[in-house]
């Protein structure tokens, strides 16, 4: 039996982690040509995911990181192309809403190869964000579109979509279960940064619409040396760029470190007393690790977060990121929002089934 072939695209931090479960779901039936667009470069942004969740090395890497959106949106669909008519894929495969995740939906949908997409739906009803842009375009052109949650369906039956639909829970849950046993037995973040348990706040920042604005970031430093606790900060490379050319200090309680691989982050996300972040995934981390998050925008795609009680926005607001972190203590049912660590399997089954 031939098996089917899939092109899997993937570019940026959190796409490496969802890609992992779902490659190693793939692995029995289908040849997977994996394409790195190179959107992130550094070895901490990229290398070190590749290592901690075993996967096979890219088979095409773009380097197409850097530069302004068409820049690095164009580049990418060069590239994409290029490989998409030598290596003929049944399918293409994209991941969320980055720049990867267009260029690879637009290069599939011009080559006419059906397009999966793989956390179909999510919506924040802000275009001023990039990922806004990227995750509807994508979800027009696609021929399988995978939702993790209810919302995401009826977002886009809102959107007139509804063939092809399929919820299938959310691949990072799946992730979550078979990373979160490892990062337990030998992530030692802890006692390298002299953290104990519920001592201490996370805190990450990366959007488009706080790093790249200086009144922002420096009401979220504001807000967060504020905080009656320590606070942990991994630093985005977007970030560090504005904290230096806009030469913010930061207080005496928060750490600045480098970005630290995803074994290191559970680590540090299951045992922090609240996780500040504007980052999607990290919403939903704190969801299923049970830690109370206070979110530093003032939308999220992820509103079942907010609707269960352990989630809250807060936007950049000084007072209302310092009430909700003094107060503000959540408790009772996280019910079963992600599905039930099975996503991968199924969205492996329904692509088996072959293109709609
Ligand atoms: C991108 C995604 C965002 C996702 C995030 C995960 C888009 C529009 N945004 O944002 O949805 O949540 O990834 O982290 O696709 N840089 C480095 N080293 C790296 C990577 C980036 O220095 O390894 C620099 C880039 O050169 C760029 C800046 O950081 O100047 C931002 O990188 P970019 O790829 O534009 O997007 P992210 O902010 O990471």
């Amino acid at each position: 039996m031939t098996l089917k072939s899939m092109c899997t695209v993937v570019g940026a931090r959190p796409q490496f982690i969802k890609a992992a479960p779902v490659s190693r779901a793939l692995a029995s039936s289908f040849r997977e040509v994996l394409v790195h667009t190179g959107q992130h470069y550094d070895y901490g942004m990229s290398d070190i995911f590749f290592q901690e969740m075993e996967m096979h090395p890219p088979d095409f890497h773009l380097e197409a990181g850097g530069g302004t959106h068409a820049e690095q949106t164009g580049k990418m669909l060069i590239g994409i192309e290029k490989i998409l008519d030598s290596v003929k894929p049944d399918y293409v495969l994209v991941y969320g809403d980055t720049n990867s995740t267009l260029a690879g939906a637009l290069a599939a949908a011009k080559a006419q190869i059906p397009l999966a997409h793989v956390e179909a739906g999510l919506r924040s009803f802000n275009r001023a964000m990039p990922e806004e842009i990227n995750r509807v375009l994508t979800d027009h052109i696609s021929s399988l579109l995978f939702c993790p949650t209810e919302a995401a369906v009826e977002n886009l039956a809102q959107e007139g979509i509804v063939k092809g639909v399929h919820r299938v829970g959310d691949v990072m849950y799946d992730a979550l279960l078979h990373n979160l046993a490892i990062a337990r037995k030998h992530s030692t973040i802890l006692k390298s940064l002299g953290l104990a348990k519920g001592q201490y706040a996370l805190a990450t920042v990366h959007r488009a619409a706080n790093a790249d604005e200086p009144a922002r970031i420096a009401a979220i430093l504001s807000a967060l040396g504020s905080l009656s606790t320590r606070v942990v900060f991994p630093v985005h490379p977007r970030t560090r760029r504005m904290l230096q050319e806009a030469g913010l200090s930061v207080s005496a309680n928060i750490r600045i470190i480098e970005p630290v691989g995803h074994f290191d982050m559970l680590t540090l996300q299951e045992n922090a007393n609240c996780i500040l972040t504007d980052s999607g995934g990290m919403q939903k981390e704190a969801y299923l690790l049970g830690v109370r998050c206070i979110t530093l925008r003032e939308e999220t795609e992820w509103v079942e977060t907010v609707q269960a009680g352990w989630n809250k926005l807060a936007g950049v607001d000084v007072d209302a990121i310092r009430s909700a972190f003094e107060t503000w203590h959540p408790f009772g049912e996280r019910p079963a929002l992600y599905g039930n660590g099975q996503a991968a399997e199924e969205i492996c089954q329904i692509l088996s089934k072959g293109p709609l």
